[in-house]
Order: structure tokens, then C-alpha cells, then sequence
């Protein structure tokens, strides 16, 4: 609960019309896709960043935690209002502010929708890589928060590699601008790069400078199908060391497929054991030479079929099936805790079978896809109600596993509140403490998104059911 002047000072600072507190309305702000929640007492709907900075103010003077929240798509809990308090919702603040065709820049509010701005660049020949799979509704700002990767990574890398500099507002309020609008600026600690992935927890981010590439001027995607998934895994891990770069190179086992097909209604696969999904660019011959060099390897590793998408229907059919993956899960059992472990991508192999055992070991239904170019699997381990605590136990042992192989438990969802248990199994307590000791300097009444990567005595939860 807010108290009264503190609700009325909210109201001042955003106007009556952006402070929410009706139940239904507070019910859409309180949870993500993880299906974790938390009520917010209030929410509340800033339009500039000076409106953020008197809010922050506010919440430091009194003691109230505050959530910053994009679409709500995040994979790892991170918007969810785990201590309830406010809040905040960027939905305002979804200008594409410019595109700069001479500098290859674009400057965007934090709300504006991935997929907005992908279509708006490339009407003008320019090209934003980072495509998380759920760019048609999720936003920049929470693709800064998490470092959003998604389909083009392999090739092109994560949100961070095209983040030139920032507007963002610190817990306590002073409004900072980090990095700059050049290519290159070695001017004192990286903020930029601090800021971004740090889930919310240590800035609100209200301006972003983006890096743009010329667009390809060709693309070219093509489907296997394999008799299994380790023999995908082979082709893939064929294709990773074949010097060949795709622009995606996506896995999906037997049970996401046909997990897929029934929520489509369609007939993807005719019943194979895994699918890969490879796109390349370039110049027209570069990105056929290069998808038919990724053929031919996938044919000679045991592809039973290898089709070329001849139209741009057929490309957008193959990717719609890819990025509905997730939500289709949901038909396959009621309840999931989907992982995002990297390995290097040679041992993507050897991760799946770890994780067949884990299944085995548990009685349990674990599905595995995702981004096979860049060794980041979406390891789902999927269960019924109230089967939550044996999940937890196999959840656990894979991302052990993970790191064993010399890999890492998020390659892209972040540690959120999910993963907030975990993270000392790969940092390490000299490296964790170092990461608290950030957190604490930029806000030291931790009223900026608590309870999130560190495991937080206060409350502690670590998931909801
Ligand atoms: C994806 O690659 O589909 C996204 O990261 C979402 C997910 O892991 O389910
Ligand atoms: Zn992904």
C-alpha cells in the first residue's frame, strides 16, 4: 500500500490520468511470460524523464520499491513487481525519435516495439540485427535491460553490440548520458555497457542511441529435417566450424515441433525427429553460394529433407512456426521453467544428452530449441500443477550441467528472479560481491527493481508456483 500523500504525489508528477490502481488495471501489470506475478500498489505511466527522476526521488524519500516494465515479454521474471510499490510502465514513451541515414543511427524511446523499428529503419535501406522472437511485441528499453539476443545473434551479436549510448535515469534520481553518437569513445568507465543487461536494477533507461547496418541486400532461409536431434545437433555443430556465418541457425527437437504444429495447425515436419532452421545474407551470390554450402552439409550430416523457401510467404511461415514455439509449449503441459543455458557451440551435442539423462533421471518432459548458431538452447522443463519442486531439482542440474561444459546458465533471458538462486554457481563470490557493491553505490535504498539477480533476503521468493 502507498500512502496517501505519496499517491497524490505520484499523481502530480504524472497527471491523474497515468496513475492506475484499479485491481484489473494492476492485474496487466503484474506479471511477465515466466507466468510469475506480484500486484503493484500502483502503476504509473511517465512520459519524459524528468517526470522518472521525481518519481525515483519520491520512492527514495519514502521508501517504496519501484519496477520498471516494457511489454511484460521478459523470460526471467525481471518486470514482474516482486515487493509490489510502483510500477513504472515506459508504454509512453515509444517515440522513434530520428534516423540518421548520413551517421547510421537511430535514436528511440525506451517503449518502442522491437519489430516497430526494425520495419521503420529498413524503409529507409538500414538494417537493426538484434530480432529477438518475440519482436513483434516486446520493446528496446526491455531489450536493454535483459541484453536481448534472439534469431540473428550467430551472426551479428546481442543488443549491447549496437547500443552507442544512453539517457537513463539512476535510483536516486540524477538524469546520466552515457557513452556517445559516434562509433567509437573510450571516455571513462563503459556506463553503457554496465547499464545494459543489468535487468533494471541499476537505471531507468529513457533515450537510446542505436547503431544501424547497411540493409543486406539478399536473404536466404532454408529448412532440414533429421531423423533426430542429436544428428541436428552434428549438423549444426558441422556448420558452426565450417567457416560459413549464417545470419540465424536455429534447433527444434521432436516434441517442440509438434508442439508447434498442433498450435498452428499445420503440418511442418511430416513427423521428423528435429528441424534446422538456417538463414544467410550478403549480396544475392554471397547468401546463395552460402545457403547452399549450409545444404549441402546439412544433407551430408542425414537431413532426410532440405527444402529453400522460394517466396517470402514460405520464408514467413518458417519463422512464424519458430518464434510461436514458445507459447505453443503451454499445450504440452500446464506449467514451465524455461531455461536459456549456453554452451560452446561445439558441445551442443553433449548438453543434450545431459539433459535426456536429467529427463530420464526425473520422470520429467524436457523440450529443447533455440539458437543453435550461438550454442543457447531454451531448455523447457515442463510439468504439471503442483510438480513444481522435482522441476526445480532438474532446472538446477541442468544448469549445472551448462557449466560444466564451460558454459553459462543465460545467454539472453537474464537472472531475473528465476535465476537468482544460481547466480553464484557461476560468478563466484568475489565477482558477486563486486556486482553488490555496484548495486549498492547506484542505489543505496534499493528501491530500483529489488529482489531481482540477487536473491533477496526480504522476501524470499524465488518463484512463483
Ligand atoms: C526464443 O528464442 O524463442 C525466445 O528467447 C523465447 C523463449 O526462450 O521461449
Ligand atoms: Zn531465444
Amino acid at each position: 500500500m502507498l500512502k496517501p500523500h505519496v499517491v497524490k504525489e505520484l499523481q502530480r508528477i504524472v497527471g491523474p490520468e497515468n496513475l492506475l490502481a484499479a485491481p484489473e488495471q494492476l492485474l496487466v501489470y503484474s506479471y511477465d511470460a515466466t507466468r510469475n506475478e506480484a500486484l503493484p500498489a500502483a502503476v504509473v505511466r511517465p512520459k519524459t524523464a524528468e517526470e522518472i527522476s521525481a518519481i525515483l526521488v519520491l520512492a527514495n524519500r519514502e521508501k517504496f520499491p519501484v519496477t520498471p516494465r516494457g511489454a511484460g515479454s521478459g523470460m526471467s521474471g525481471g518486470s514482474v513487481p516482486l515487493m509490489g510499490g510502483v510500477a513504472l510502465s515506459l508504454e509512453r514513451m515509444n517515440s522513434i525519435l530520428s534516423i540518421d541515414e548520413q551517421e547510421l543511427i537511430a535514436e528511440v524511446e525506451p517503449g518502442v516495439v522491437t519489430g516497430d523499428l526494425h520495419r521503420a529503419v529498413e524503409k529507409q535501406r538500414l538494417f537493426y540485427p538484434p530480432d529477438p522472437a518475440s519482436s513483434k511485441f516486446c520493446t528496446i528499453g526491455g531489450n536493454i535491460a535483459e541484453c536481448a539476443g534472439g534469431l540473428r545473434a550467430v551472426k551479428y551479436g546481442v543488443t549491447r553490440d549496437y547500443v552507442l549510448g544512453l539517457e537513463a535515469v539512476l535510483p536516486t534520481g540524477e538524469i546520466i548520458r552515457t557513452g556517445a553518437r559516434t562509433r567509437k569513445s573510450v571516455a571513462g568507465y563503459d556506463l553503457t555497457r554496465l547499464l545494459i543487461g543489468s535487468e533494471g536494477t541499476l537505471a531507468v533507461v529513457t533515450k537510446i542511441t542505436l547503431k544501424l547496418l547497411p540493409l543486406p541486400e539478399s536473404v536466404r532461409t532454408l529448412v532440414a529435417f533429421f531423423p533426430d536431434v542429436y544428428q541436428a545437433a552434428a549438423a549444426a555443430q558441422r556448420i558452426n566450424a565450417g567457416r560459413i556465418l549464417p545470419r540465424a541457425l536455429e534447433i527444434v527437437d521432436a516434441a517442440a515441433l509438434r508442439a508447434v504444429e498442433s498450435y498452428l495447425k499445420e503440418d511442418l515436419s511430416s513427423g521428423a525427429g528435429a528441424m534446422l532452421l538456417a538463414e544467410t545474407d550478403g549480396s544475392d551470390d554471397a547468401a546463395m553460394a552460402e545457403i547452399e554450402a549450409i545444404a549441402d552439409r546439412m544433407r551430408s550430416s542425414g537431413a532426410v529433407r532440405v527444402e529453400l523457401a522460394a517466396t517470402e510467404e514460405e520464408r514467413e511461415r518458417l519463422w512464424k512456426a519458430r518464434r510461436s514455439i514458445s507459447a505453443a509449449l503451454y499445450a504440452l503441459k500446464p506449467r514451465k521453467i524455461n531455461e536459456d543455458i549456453v554452451v560452446p557451440r561445439s558441445r551442443i551435442a553433449d548438453i543434450l544428452k545431459e539433459i535426456d539423462a536429467i529427463a530420464q533421471r526425473h520422470g520429467l518432459l524436457i523440450v529443447n530449441f533455440g539458437h543453435a548458431g550461438d550454442g543457447n538452447l531454451h531448455t523447457n522443463i515442463m510439468f504439471d500443477e503442483g510438480g513444481r519442486s522435482k522441476a526445480d531439482v532438474a532446472a538446477k542440474e541442468v544448469l549445472e550441467a551448462a557449466l560444466r561444459l564451460y558454459g553459462s546458465i543465460t545467454g539472453e533471458h537474464g537472472i531475473g528472479l528465476t535465476k537468482a538462486a544460481y547466480l553464484p554457481m557461476e560468478t563466484g563470490d568475489a565477482a558477486l560481491a563486486a556486482m553488490k557493491k555496484i548495486k549498492d553505490a547506484l542505489d543505496p535504498n534499493h528501491i530500483l527493481n529489488p529482489g531481482k539477480i540477487f536473491l533477496s533476503a526480504e522476501c524470499g521468493v524465488r518463484s512463483a508456483e
